[in-house]
């Protein structure tokens, strides 16, 4: 069995992801916000491509709040931003939050023709990584990447996934997965080598620094969100 990195959302196709354990990766924001919103209680999280889809879902749903980013800012009378710090009990409890931004709600829709889609950051990276290695199969890191562009913290997040995957069986690992393996293993703190993402500067200058800080906390959460038949919900197997 064998793991394997795609390094933009843009670039999934379905034959490629088909058969396979996909975890999908936006660790500044996306990932991060439903990993957090399922933890404080959101019914589901739904993903979707854009503010029409966003708006037209609504009126097909109850308890409905929406969320999302463009330019990594809200989006005009949507209720959430993209900031996880947003997601908290009060918020969102069985609540149902209708996300859309601009590269991770798309690396999760494109992923759909896979047997499993998780969705992981570094907040759960050893629970989604243990969820991963259950499934008998090739294992594809998808990272979202940003605005259709490799982008250096989902990278090396993927490096820190894959180091807990090896923590519990053997893979093959092709070059791109050795190689985010590597850059996480010589990076231990992890920070040093994000500050300089083209990303993380854009989310500096918004004055998201506190974003920053708590989606870069390894394993703060125990949860495993799963998408299935277009809804993310937590994962039935994770303990
Ligand atoms: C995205 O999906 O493009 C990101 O999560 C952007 C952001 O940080 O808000």
């Amino acid at each position: 069995m064998k793991i394997d990195v795609i390094l933009t959302g843009k670039e999934v196709s379905q034959e490629q992801v088909k058969g396979t354990a996909v975890v999908v990766v936006d660790v500044l924001r996306a990932t991060s916000v439903i990993i957090t919103a399922l933890k404080n209680g959101a019914k589901s999280v739904v993903p979707v491509l854009s503010v029409e889809e966003a708006l037209l879902t609504k009126k097909k749903l109850e308890q409905v709040v929406l969320g999302g980013e463009r330019k990594a800012q809200k989006i005009e009378g949507f209720d959430l931003s993209n900031s996880p710090l947003e997601y908290t009990h009060t918020a969102i409890h069985d609540k149902n939050v209708i996300l859309t931004t601009t590269n991770g709600t798309l690396a999760i829709t494109r992923s759909s023709a896979a047997k499993r889609v998780l969705i992981g950051a570094l907040l759960n990276a050893t629970a989604v990584a243990k969820e991963a290695v259950r499934e008998d199969t090739d294992i594809i890191v998808v990272n979202s990447g940003t605005n259709g562009q490799f982008s250096m913290d989902d990278f090396i997040t993927t490096g820190a996934l894959i180091h807990e995957m090896l923590q519990e069986k053997s893979y093959e690992l092709t070059d791109i997965a050795r190689t985010s393996l590597f850059i996480y293993e010589s990076h231990l703190d992890l920070i040093s080598y994000v500050k300089e993402a083209k990303h993380y500067k854009v989310l500096e200058e918004l004055h998201l620094e506190e974003d920053l800080a708590y989606c870069f906390q390894k394993d703060l959460l125990k949860v495993v969100p799963e998408y299935k038949n277009g809804v993310i919900r937590l994962s039935e197997n994770v303990v």
